[in-house]
């Protein structure tokens, strides 16, 4: 009896401790995300979150959905549910013309009684795409896109994932119940971030923040979407009864409540104090860290809102004045072909300078042969260029009339403009690519510097520093890194006997840099850091790599098709082996280290393949799973096919893969089962 007592004791001191941090963590992701001014060290809060994760693990019965703990997703494939709106999500009447805003304003005027006062909250528009929150006793319940403005999509597991939304509510004057909307934003920073990746493993680059944005928040996988660095800005709060009738007043208290609201709303009086703000943002946008296509006026009274109605579609109380995107008309001088160290070919133009958006711009990206033959661009062409959230401006039409007799088509080229090889086009693909992987100069120098960045073999050496080894002849390929010497490097511009030897100390330390990372160093189309990890986890080491089937790498838990056939493909290649051995033998890392030397790994489920779907008593218990599956000798796969042995099913499995089981006839097992196969 005593000892229930204490028991209960100490389950309820570590409830409490559990609380505390998660409170603690929540009003650290506050004061970061949302109040921009940060009270710890980032390292403190890994440590108090590591701290969170350990207690949480070891007490699963109080999990919570709105954990600090669960801002990093889930690697589970989830499909979005459609959901009805409570209350329908309405769009708003748009234009570009100061004349219509003040039409907007006589109109409101005129539909209200004659001496009603009132003003208009005048809003920056962001420009992302569309969320509505609903909130129950203080914590995030759900997250909707607006779908066809009837229906969204529940995002609400990527949405949590967004460290600038609450999960759990400041104060205590929130409603039971409430909706508030907004707009999830991709800022500049991590667009410019995910392009970078993007490039690192030769994937195309996403247009612009918004559709950057709207994709990260539709990823099947939480895990992914929380590493997109989304923001949340809300504008709209519903519920029966407001705290106030001034919209501008009911925004200030969701901030109070732990809410992004932005901090540039204005109250205006007058159609001038509107029309000041809309010029000053125009220019002012541009300074802004993310993107807004325009300004948003709204009635602030609430109680006007009914009085003034609704048209199908958008509030007679509120307009959208939208930006024209700020545009220049510059002469195409010519074009530069940049080849990357994929092999990707990528235009750029070189135009006459010129001001726009507060810069000068000389360059705009042409992406590829389509966009040039759309625009139908012709050498020595007055073309108009554009701005917008991206940092190199693009071209978006010619201007005919300025066209020079006789001046051709720009005719894309058929060769590498720098090796001499014959470009290939792969069928639908958009762009080219110089086949020459180990002899076209700036993909040799491109794999290189990939090879030494920070996330790959963090060797200590500049992009300036490879192209001068390489252009003096001291390396052609990553392995020849290993073979420099300290008088080779002093030679060099700029070295001497000391920076001289930190550059091969820093090479030398390489060789004990994971396999994960010397996989993903190697620099395979497509093998990015997480897929270099999953391949070196599978398959423990680089010749059970070698010897496996496009087919077995493509079962590797979460790589897809494209991932296997090119990693296939480059260990196929006789010269990519010779560099393999060479690196083996300077002694890099081509076998994963066990971290845990642990008694619960067996061989148990050797030769047989697995997948773990559906949910379990906590959301970490599928990885769990999923690794004492690795850990026994048994192989994850992602989809199931006839080489499958056994499904471990949770709650909610994956209906397509338990319906292609039971075509084949494939065992289905439960979590029990499962782990009676190791006892
Ligand atoms: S209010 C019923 N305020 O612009 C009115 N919308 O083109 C609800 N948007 O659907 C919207 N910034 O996705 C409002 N400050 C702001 C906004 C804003 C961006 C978006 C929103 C809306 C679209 C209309």
């Amino acid at each position: 009896m005593q000892c229930n007592f204490k028991e209960t004791m100490d389950k309820k001191t570590i409830e409490n401790q559990i609380n505390e941090l998660r409170d603690f963590l929540n009003r650290c992701n506050y004061d970061y995300y949302v109040k921009n001014s940060p009270k710890i060290s980032d390292y403190e809060f890994d440590i108090k979150l590591k701290e969170l994760e350990k207690l949480e693990k070891e007490n699963p019965e109080f999990f919570d959905p709105n954990s600090p703990s669960q801002r990093v997703g889930s690697d589970e494939n989830q499909e979005f549910k459609q959901v009805k709106h409570k209350y329908s999500m309405l769009s708003l009447a748009n234009t570009y013309s100061e004349g219509e805003i003040r039409d907007f304003d006589a109109r409101i005027r005129k539909l209200l009684p004659e001496g009603e006062e009132f003003e208009y909250a005048c809003e920056l528009k962001f420009d992302g795409t569309s969320i509505s929150l609903t909130y129950e006793n203080g914590l995030l319940i759900r997250a909707l896109t607006r779908g066809d403005g009837q229906k969204g999509d529940d995002v609400t597991n990527n949405v949590r994932t967004i460290k600038s939304v609450p999960l759990k509510l400041y104060g205590e004057g929130f409603p039971k119940e409430f909706e508030i909307r907004g707009e999830i934003l991709m800022p500049h920073s991590s667009f410019e971030k995910l392009n970078q990746e993007r490039t690192e493993i030769g994937e195309p680059l996403l247009a612009n923040c918004r559709n950057a944005a709207a994709g990260a928040l539709k990823t099947q996988n939480s895990a992914v979407a929380a590493k997109r660095g989304l923001d949340c800005y809300l504008y709209y709060l519903l519920m029966d009864n407001l705290p106030s009738d001034s919209h501008f007043e009911n925004m200030k208290i969701a901030r109070s409540w732990g809410f992004k609201v932005s901090e540039n709303t204005v109250k205006a009086k007058n159609i001038d104090e509107i029309i000041a703000f809309i010029n000053y943002w125009d220019k002012e946008r541009y300074n802004l860290p993310y993107d807004i296509d325009g300004i948003v006026i709204k009635v602030d009274k609430i109680s006007l809102r009914d009085t003034l109605g609704y048209t199908a579609k958008t509030p007679r109380w509120a307009i959208a004045y939208k930006f024209k995107a700020e545009e220049a008309a510059v002469k195409l001088l010519s074009i530069d072909y940049q080849v990357g160290r994929t092999g990707i070919i990528t235009p750029v133009a070189n135009l006459e300078p010129a001001h726009l958006a507060g810069t000068i711009v000389k360059r705009a990206t042409l992406h590829n042969e389509d966009i040039i033959r759309s625009l139908d661009l012709h050498e020595n062409d007055t073309v108009y260029i554009e701005k917008g959230g991206e940092i190199i401006p693009k071209i978006t039409r010619v201007d005919l009339s300025k066209r020079e007799e006789g001046s051709k088509p720009i005719e894309y080229i058929t060769k590498c403009p720098v090796c001499g090889a014959q470009l290939v086009r792969n069928e639908g693909e958009a762009g080219h690519y110089c086949p020459n992987y180990n002899g076209c100069p700036p993909q040799i120098t491109g794999k290189i510097i990939h090879f030494v960045t920070r996330k790959a073999m963090n060797i200590n050496c500049g992009e300036a520093t490879i192209e001068m080894l390489y252009n003096q002849g001291f390396i052609k390929n990553c392995a020849d890194l290993y073979e420099l010497k300290t008088s080779d490097i002093e030679s060099l511009e700029r070295f001497g006997k000391k920076s001289a030897e930190n550059l091969i100390k820093s090479i030398n330390d390489s060789k004990s840099v994971p396999f994960e990372r010397v996989l993903y160093a190697l620099g395979i189309r497509y093998v990015g850091e997480g897929s270099a990890k999953l391949l070196a986890g599978d398959f423990g080491n680089i010749d059970a790599m070698i010897a496996a089937t496009e087919e077995q790498l493509s079962e590797t838990h979460d790589i897809g098709e494209i991932i296997a056939k090119s990693v296939y493909s480059w260990l196929r290649k006789p010269e990519n082996l010779e560099i393999l051995n060479r690196l083996r033998a300077y002694g890099l890392q081509f076998q994963s280290v066990k971290t845990e030397k642990d008694e619960n790994s067996s061989e148990k489920l050797s030769g047989k393949s697995l997948i773990v779907t559906g949910s379990f008593a906590t959301p970490s218990r599928r990885e769990e799973l999923e690794k004492m599956v690795s850990q026994n000798g048994g192989k994850l796969q992602s989809s199931v096919n006839s080489k499958t042995d056994f499904i471990v099913a949770g709650e909610k499995p994956g209906a397509s893969k338990i319906k292609k089981a039971e075509q084949l006839g494939t065992k289905i097992i439960s979590e029990e089962e499962f782990l009676k196969m190791l006892e």
